[in-house]
């Protein structure tokens, strides 16, 4: 994925005009506080009203971070075989073990995760995952006290995701389709919305034994996370930042950040600058720059890829990637086109952290 179109002068100049005629009229600051104060609350409205019919499953996580997965189930995802894949995923609502990983992932799991596991059906798990096998072979929802043995779950697993925000669970359940297949994961996903925790939890393929589901809200420094930090491998922050105020944005990167196993990675896809929806918000609806509240008191933020690189930098991780993605999507029912601005990036713990936030500059890297 890259720049699948780029602007003209002209193009930019106007969407940059519009931008600017819409946040002529700012919202009121008494209001600014109200949606600050209870963004939950207006989250937790959302998934109410539109249970999880609203966001599309995101299929398209592994086609754009392959990184999700750890490497050696990404080396069998390439590239022509994932659509496949998804399909065959995406129209079977189990969790099917493909056969041809059975004695191949056990190998695996004995020569790097030790002794404490166990095969099933030729295949390595650990210890919760082989209770939930056996308990529940149809792989529904276990028990959760299989978890309360351990000092906290996903604790035996040796990859282990977080999805930040998780919402209704539209890349929660993707992942996991996958992960069910895959020994020593583990994926915790976590929303300040109950609502939509408790839609994820009360999902037919919710599986405690790969998955933990927690209401949890980044903004808050003092709140602990229910794992220790740096044990995680991939964080995913999927058109999450853009619903908090900038002026939180850093502060929960920074912590993100501190989650991450030295050479652990942070995906990100967001809104880029002068989206179509940017441009079609109405006078009144404008926070501060870039930034608006939606009908409902929901609200989002369009970034640059410099915001983005630096808000990462300043966290400590170094880019893998960072890009602008335009493309022209064309509505022929309602001949409307839209021009979408998306940013993508992935940014990496380094493996040696010399990292002090304090010094870290905050250059642009002028790209
Ligand atoms: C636009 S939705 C995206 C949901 C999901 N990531 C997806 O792509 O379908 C943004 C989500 O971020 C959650 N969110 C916003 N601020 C948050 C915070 N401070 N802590 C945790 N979750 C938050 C909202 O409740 C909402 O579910």
């Amino acid at each position: 994925m890259g720049d699948h179109m780029q602007w003209s002068q002209e193009e930019e100049e106007n969407a940059k005009k519009q931008a600017t005629e819409n946040s002529v009229v700012k919202v009121q600051s008494e209001d600014q506080d109200k949606y600050e104060r209870e963004a939950s609350k207006y989250w937790n409205e959302f998934y109410k009203t539109h249970k999880n019919n609203f966001f599309k499953d995101r299929n398209w996580l592994f086609l754009e971070f392959p990184e999700i997965l750890p490497e050696k189930k990404r080396q069998e995802f390439k590239t022509e075989e994932i659509s496949s894949e998804h399909a065959k995923i995406n129209n079977d609502n189990s969790f099917p073990l493909k056969n041809g990983m059975f004695e191949e992932g056990e190998k695996y799991w004995k020569k790097y995760y030790g002794g404490g596991s166990t095969a099933v059906q030729g295949y390595a798990y650990n210890k919760n995952q082989v209770k939930a096998l056996t308990d529940n072979p149809q792989g529904k929802t276990c028990g959760e006290e299989l978890c309360k043995v351990e000092s906290f779950p996903g604790c035996d697993a040796t990859y282990r995701i977080l999805e930040v925000g998780c919402g209704a669970g539209n890349s929660v359940f993707p992942i996991l389709k996958v992960l069910c297949n895959t020994p020593g994961t583990f994926l915790y996903c976590c929303d300040f919305a109950s609502g939509a925790v408790e839609l994820v939890k009360s999902h037919s393929s919710y599986n405690s034994a790969w998955c933990s589901a927690f209401v949890h809200d980044v903004c808050d420094d003092a709140l602990p996370y229910p794992f220790p930090d740096e044990i995680l491998d991939v964080i995913l922050l999927v058109f999450v930042l853009s619903t908090i105020h900038p002026d939180r944005m850093q502060g929960v990167v920074n912590r993100l950040a501190k989650l991450l196993k030295p050479g652990g990675m942070l995906l990100f896809r967001d809104y880029g600058r002068y989206d179509t929806a940017q441009l079609r918000f109405k006078k009144g609806h404008c926070l501060s720059e870039n930034f608006y509240v939606r009908g409902d008191g929901t609200r989002v933020y369009f970034f640059t890829k410099d915001e983005v690189w630096n808000m990462f930098n300043v966290a400590g991780l170094t880019e893998v990637q960072n890009l602008v993605d335009r493309r022209l999507q064309v509505n022929r029912k309602k001949k409307v086109k839209m021009q979408r601005v998306w940013i993508q990036s992935k940014f990496q713990k380094p493996l040696l952290s010399l990292h002090n936030p304090e010094e870290t500059s905050k250059r642009h890297p002028c790209k």
